[in-house]
């Protein structure tokens, strides 16, 4: 009688009468029927909308992709049958902005009923080769809260689409699944890796993405049969010439039975090489969709044509409808269950790419190389700023911080920090990440004067130098200034800090009051010759020592006349190298208790002619050397001892071994400009040993986990036509290593931006660090900067030993600690003010404790009202280290010193998706003992994680 009462009050009151329709039905509910019993083609229509390339961002959108999404919601409303994808959020948030409610709301329904489905989600289609996880992580975590807070929940893409970079990262693949993705596809494999899969069909397969987390980053992956454009002859887009599908069989032009039966010849062809009785036919390309009625148009009619004319394959009908990839993904999913059909397991990654015979697409590992640090420079500060508005309860809306988040998402486009893209798009990209680090600064340098001064009221303003890789920086000419360094990692650190000055003594004070040793010297080359300011002809390094975890300390600099404090001890036995008299090239190393033998030299390939922004090919595969011989300094401080190379009036370098760190040896180089007048040149800097390395070599995956490397082989097929240099590039995100299995030794060079690199020869490591190009087409690497080739200036960072470590750790745990300390480096703010007075709070730390060596607090940041986002990982692999690749708790219950947790809620990775809310499609084959997710956080707030396992949190937080 209840119950009746109830249910009669819900239907007077309106709820139960509301139309079905009305309902969201999003998600695999939506998705078209697919038949066992037929052959189901599913339709996609796409547009591939890049951020930028031969156009600016803001070209394309205005030129182009605001006339795709318009143009589609209408045809999307015309036929409920219709679908299309929608991929970039960058794009799509300009778009968004500009829309009246009532076009928002046919948005939201059209995404409600599965028609608008978003996919990939992210800010841009990040490139998989250049990219370090953290960018990555960052730009998916962008794009999706952008769209859980407009669209809602049925927006929550759950493909990857990667269908346009040029090879794929396995890190990609363990990022999409634990962003709660059921499948990733993507176009662009080697040739002969395709015509093989294809042979096999086996283009349906489940990645493994992690080797240390198990089926926890296993993902559907899909590789896309005819690139990611519509079938031949079926481009119905304004931009084509293809002809329309004409029905009227009066008309003299009647083609319909003729083009259905066209299509069937595709669709029977491609259904031969794909395993179940399902395959995916994209329709689009790049920036398709302008006018969508064209296409939707003759789409209805050619799916329609499968009644009128019916088709069959292998003797099923051939059923043809609107689809999506997660449809695609679900119905393969459901015939595998059903079938009880295991899909190829693949473990390793599809780098490199050659796209054809000869053309290997792995120049772009190292394509403008500036580009690629101005990345890694805003990835820094822009965790700064996170950290520091979690610190102090800024809004995650911050126009000024989210500018940068913007610019950093829009940056990872696989032709952005691929330099991919034509030279106005690469002034364009740094123009847009130039505007983030300025607004960003805008917004931390008040948090931190306030911070400094411990006070809302003073007049304190801090600077970034930006320039200080070229002896620039107009704050640190005066006779003193104040420095604010902050470390953005969540344990302390000692980090070398240089600084261009114009005078050679001077006195640092540190925040205990403290006189600070420095050492001084004359920059390596004059760089008055490449940037027309007024360069400091100095410059000074200090150690900052024991920075604080997500905290700074101040730094007080004032000229004196007075000679400079002598160190007492001078500091590190452990660490040293011999460079040889004559030829001034370095000849061994001393470090983790061995000596071994090891040159250096910088050497280039002179570009053959295919060579361009995204493609290497030498014009002989023996690298020439820049000097025969090579002048040297040698340089004694108490800050570190070096010896400055000079190979010729356009390669420098200095080798340091710093006094305080004894983990590794620092190459400095200063490369260009490169004369181009012989069609090009690709520098590299080769590290020779003798150690018997049998072929292999070890390459990080997005500064993550390692891959084995095998020289002239792959895995998945046959190599022919080998190219013995290109054909083995890879890129290095972060390291790339060799080891002796016999003596046990290992020699790893880690960088300061990604690059391309190999062992091409046993015993040698070679990494390319610039490459300046003559072509005949828009894609040579020509870049100038103030009227003369690019000159570039980064940093390797050698460590050598046994692999079995030091006696304290593992050489991959040692190897691990520099990478994380060079990549999230202290950021150094500046000011020359004449602030003494109001310098109160001298250090600042918002961690109680540091965290544990194998673990960082990956992001802290402002989320929602009371409420932080909170990204823990273990940074080590399961076989890095018997004592440090073991699990790890962190007692979140009284770390933090701005604020209080409460509660921790845990999400998937990109934080859009609660964890309860998570329910992956699961595969058959996907079997391992790690569990897909951990739920272990207690009300006490301990948080473990496995070696390599990432854990997102929303945390409820009290300020204190
Ligand atoms: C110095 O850094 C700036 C900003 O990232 C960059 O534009 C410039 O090319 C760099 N110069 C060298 C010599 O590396
Ligand atoms: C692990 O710890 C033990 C005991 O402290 C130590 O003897 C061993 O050398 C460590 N292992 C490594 C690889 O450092
Ligand atoms: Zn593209």
């Amino acid at each position: 009688m209840w119950v009746a009462t109830l249910c009669f009050f819900l239907v007077a009151s309106g709820v139960l009468s509301k139309p079905v329709d009305d309902e969201p039905t999003c998600g695999y509910d939506a998705c078209p029927l697919s038949d066992p019993a037929t052959l189901n083609v599913h339709v996609v229509p796409h547009s591939h909308d890049d951020v930028g390339w031969l156009k600016t961002f803001d070209q394309y959108y205005f030129q182009d992709v605001q006339n795709v999404i318009s143009s589609v919601i209408v045809a999307l409303k015309l036929n409920p049958e219709r679908r299309f994808v929608q991929v970039e959020t960058a794009f799509f948030k300009k778009w968004w902005d500009q829309q009246k409610d009532s076009v928002r709301q046919d948005v939201i329904n059209l995404v409600n009923n599965g028609q608008f489905e978003i996919i990939n989600g992210a800010w841009s289609m990040n490139d998989e080769a250049a990219v370090n996880y953290q960018y990555t992580i960052d730009q998916y975590t962008l794009g999706l809260r952008y769209l859980e807070d407009r669209l809602g929940k049925c927006s929550r893409p759950r493909v990857g689409w990667q269908i346009d970079p040029f090879g794929h990262s396995r890190e990609q693949a363990s990022i999409s699944a634990q962003l709660g993705f059921d499948s990733l596809y993507f176009a662009r494999l080697d040739y002969r890796d395709k015509i093989n899969r294809l042979s096999k069909k086996s283009g349906d397969l489940l990645w493994r993405g992690s080797s240390s987390l198990g089926n926890a980053a296993d993902i559907f992956t899909s590789v896309l049969y005819n690139h990611y454009s519509a079938p031949p002859g079926f481009c119905f887009d304004i931009v084509c010439d293809d002809d329309p599908i004409i029905d009227d069989p009066e008309s003299p032009d009647y083609n319909y039975q003729n083009r259905v039966e066209t299509f069937a010849n595709f669709v029977r062809e491609q259904a031969s090489k794909y395993p179940t009785n399902n395959i995916i036919v994209v329709m689009g390309d790049d920036f398709r969709y302008q006018a969508a009625l064209n296409s939707y148009i003759n789409t209805d009619r050619l799916i329609a044509g499968f009644d009128l004319f019916p088709q069959t394959f292998q003797g099923k009908t051939i059923k043809v409808f609107y689809s999506t990839p997660s449809c695609y993904a679900k119905a393969v999913n459901d015939y595998a269950i059903t079938n009880d059909y295991n899909l190829e397991i693949k473990t390793d990654d599809f780098f490199p790419y050659a796209d054809g015979v000869g053309n290997l697409v792995v120049g772009y590992f190292t394509s403008r190389p500036a580009s690629k640090r101005f990345v890694r420079d805003g990835n820094i500060l822009l965790q700064t700023a996170k950290q520091l508005a979690a610190a102090v309860n800024v809004p995650y809306d911050n126009v000024e911080i989210n500018s940068l988040k913007e610019a950093m998402g829009v940056l990872q486009h696989h032709d952005a920090i691929t330099g991919t893209e034509l030279i106005d798009v690469t002034h364009d990209y740094h123009r847009l990440l130039h505007k983030g680090i300025s607004d960003t600064s805008d917004a931390v340098d008040p948090i931190l004067s306030n911070l400094i001064t411990g006070s809302g009221d003073n007049d304190l303003q801090f600077k970034s130098c930006l320039l200080a890789n070229v002896s620039y920086c107009p704050e640190t000419k005066s006779d003193q200034f104040t420095l604010v360094v902050y470390n953005p990692l969540s344990r302390v650190v000692s980090s070398p800090i240089s600084v261009p000055v114009d005078t050679e003594t001077w006195s640092i004070v540190d925040p205990e009051g403290q006189e600070v040793i420095y050492q001084v010297e004359p920059t390596v080359i004059d760089f008055s010759e490449i940037i027309p300011e007024a360069v400091s002809p100095f410059f000074l390094e200090f150690v900052a020592t024991d920075l604080p975890p997500f905290g700074y300390k101040v730094y007080t600099f004032a000229k004196t006349e007075s000679a400079k404090i002598k160190s007492v001890t001078v500091g590190n036995e452990d660490t040293s190298f011999e460079v040889d008299e004559t030829t001034g090239l370095l000849t061994s190393v001393t470090m983790n208790g061995v000596t071994l033998d090891i040159s250096q030299d910088f050497l280039y390939y002179t570009s053959g002619g295919g060579s361009q922004a995204y493609v290497f090919t030498p014009a002989s595969n023996d690298p020439q050397t820049i000097a025969s011989t090579v002048t040297t300094s040698v340089v004694e401080g108490d800050i570190y001892s070096a010896v400055v190379q000079e190979f010729s009036d356009w390669a420098h370098q200095t080798i340091k071994v710093y006094k305080h760190d004894s983990s590794h040896i620092e190459f400095d180089y200063i490369i260009g400009p490169l004369d181009i007048n012989d069609g090009g040149k690709e520098v590299i800097s080769r590290f020779t040993t003798s150690l018997n390395t049998e072929g292999a070599f070890y390459t990080d995956s997005n500064g993550r986990e390692t891959l084995k490397r095998v020289r002239n082989y792959r895995p998945d097929y046959e190599y022919t036509d080998e190219q013995p240099v290109s054909g083995n590039y890879y890129p290095i995100t972060s390291k790339l290593a060799i080891k002796d299995e016999d003596s046990g030794l290992e020699v790893a060079v880690l960088n300061d931006r990604s690059q391309g690199g190999s062992s091409i020869e046993d015993g040698q490591l070679e990494l390319m660090v610039h490459r300046a190009i003559s072509t005949s087409d828009a894609f040579g690497l020509d870049e100038q900067e103030y009227d003369h080739g690019i000159v570039i200036r980064g940093k390797h960072y050698l460590v050598v030993g046994p692999s079995s470590g030091n006696g304290e750790k593992s050489l991959a745990a040692i190897e691990r600690d520099v990478v994380q300390r060079k990549f999230l480096q202290p950021w150094v703010f500046v000011t020359n003010q004449d602030v003494s007075d109001q310098l109160v709070n001298l250090q600042f730390s918002n961690l109680k404790t540091s965290l544990p060596d194998n673990v960082q607090l990956l992001t802290l940041e402002p989320w929602k009202d009371n409420t932080i986002l909170l990204r823990l990982e273990h940074v080590l692999e399961k076989d890095d280290d018997p004592n440090l690749s073991v699990d790890v708790t962190v007692d979140l219950s009284d770390l933090f010193v701005a604020f209080t947790i409460s509660e921790l809620a845990e999400t998937t990775l990109a934080g859009n998706i609660p964890i309860d809310e998570y329910e992956p499609l699961h595969w058959p084959g996907s079997t391992n003992d790690t569990p897909k997710v951990r739920r272990d956080v207690g009300a006490d707030l301990q948080v473990t994680l496995s070696p390599m396992q990432i854990r997102t949190f929303l945390a409820t937080v009290t300020y204190n």
